[in-house]
């Protein structure tokens, strides 16, 4: 700042007002109103890792009334997507046409139904010619698409990376939040390019939220042959990103598996303890019709919902890292902090943290909440030491005592 501003008081006052009319050109509002669009992190609901392809106009109807039902909606998750598989063909004029078997009422009905519900709506696709499953991608019909979308009521496309062999990642993925954009319907954009060009790097502005990996899968530590990850696994590859995450843009470790056969109920609340302390999107991936109170208490969990939507933007760090016990922090605003005491081992094991690692004072007396206990643990000076159970979390917040 200070060595910006002499430049500034120096310049001959046309020339000043030159670079603010440059500055206030009609290129810059728009974007900064398009980047408001995720000012704090996407929340929401996708189909893919529940129910793949078998997706259906009556599953999108029924989620979307248990979101409204469960409380979803009114806690924060907006957006029902609908993944891959809901494509089958071009018409004869290049248009998309959706399948009419699993989508009988058209999408325009049913974009019209989730908005009766006060939700957002959704679809996928890809940046090549196919996508991930084989059905038609938008490689060269990113106008028609996008104008389709918007005919329809689409409010967030998720934009995948499969068979796009020869094409540049920046400009296919800038190709379509243009043609998104000309549309004039504010529709918020996913990039889904698996983290292969490092696109936290770039694709500020270019994209609401970024994929930075390979797949999530439901379980604690598990591969398969095309390289998809369990959340810890993933939860690794985002150390050294949080600098790129901000309002308007977000790092994306995938969606959520909260709930899913294959994670215990502890590791389900680590898993999203973490994604709200990385300021991930929040798009759950669960069978909301059916999911178990346990699950719901863990969506719903207003005060961890708080950590990841907070308005200052940051995204939570490694702080530390003994093996198996792992301590992260997140700055809030207001200046307090929202720290994960992880525990990876197998066996309980007493997990601490200290004010100065956080970078506070040791002698400060700070205010430590317990977000899964909705409890306060009271006004302690120096360190935070407490016993975690197996492949879970404590989290806390930990702020000047009042
Ligand atoms: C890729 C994406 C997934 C999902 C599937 C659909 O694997 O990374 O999130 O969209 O494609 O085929």
């Amino acid at each position: 700042m200070s060595d910006r501003l002499p430049l500034r008081w120096a310049m001959p006052a046309a020339l000043l007002l030159a670079v603010n009319a440059i500055a206030a050109a009609p290129q810059s509002q728009p974007q900064t109103a398009w980047m408001d669009l995720a000012r704090t992190p996407p929340m929401g609901w996708n189909s893919w890792n529940r129910f793949q392809c078998d997706v259906s106009d009556a599953l999108v109807r029924q989620t979307a009334d248990a979101m409204v039902s469960s409380g979803m909606r009114d806690a924060g998750y907006r957006y029902v997507v609908i993944d891959d598989c809901w494509q089958v063909s071009r018409d004869a004029n290049g248009t998309i046409v959706a399948d009419p078997q699993r989508f009988p009422n058209g999408m325009k009905a049913l974009a019209d139904y989730v908005h009766s519900k006060g939700l957002l709506f959704g679809l996928y696709s890809d940046a090549g010619s196919k996508t991930c499953q084989g059905r038609p991608g938008s490689n060269g019909y990113e106008t028609e698409d996008a104008r389709q979308y918007a005919a329809w009521g689409v409010d967030y496309l998720k934009y995948d990376w499969c068979s796009t062999d020869g094409v540049d990642p920046k400009i296919a993925y800038t190709t379509m939040r243009d043609a998104l954009r000309a549309t004039g319907r504010p529709i918020v954009f996913s990039m889904c390019e698996w983290g292969k060009s490092s696109p936290s790097t770039w694709a500020r502005g270019v994209a609401h939220l970024w994929r930075t990996t390979t797949d999530i899968l439901p379980c604690w530590e598990c591969t398969k042959s095309w390289g998809g990850l369990g959340w810890p696994s993933i939860l690794d590859l985002q150390v050294g990103l949080d600098k790129y995450a901000g309002p308007g843009g977000w790092n994306d470790p995938d969606m959520l598996q909260v709930g899913n056969p294959g994670l215990t109920i502890g590791e389900s609340r680590a898993h999203f303890s973490f994604w709200a302390l990385l300021a991930a999107p929040l798009v759950a991936g669960n069978d909301v019709r059916s999911m178990t109170p346990e699950t719901r208490d863990i969506l719903l969990n207003r005060e961890v919902i708080a950590v990841d939507q907070d308005r200052l933007g940051r995204e939570g760090h490694k702080v530390r890292d003994d093996g198996d016990r792992e301590v992260w922090a997140k700055p809030m605003e207001g200046g307090g902090q929202a720290v994960i005491l992880f525990n990876r081992g197998a066996e309980a094991a007493p997990i601490s943290v200290s004010w100065h690692e956080l970078g506070l004072a040791d002698e400060a007396k700070l205010q430590v909440r317990d977000l899964w206990q909705h409890k306060d643990l009271g006004t302690l000076g120096g360190t935070f030491t407490v016993r975690v159970p197996p492949h879970e979390v404590v989290m806390v917040r930990v702020s000047s005592a009042r």
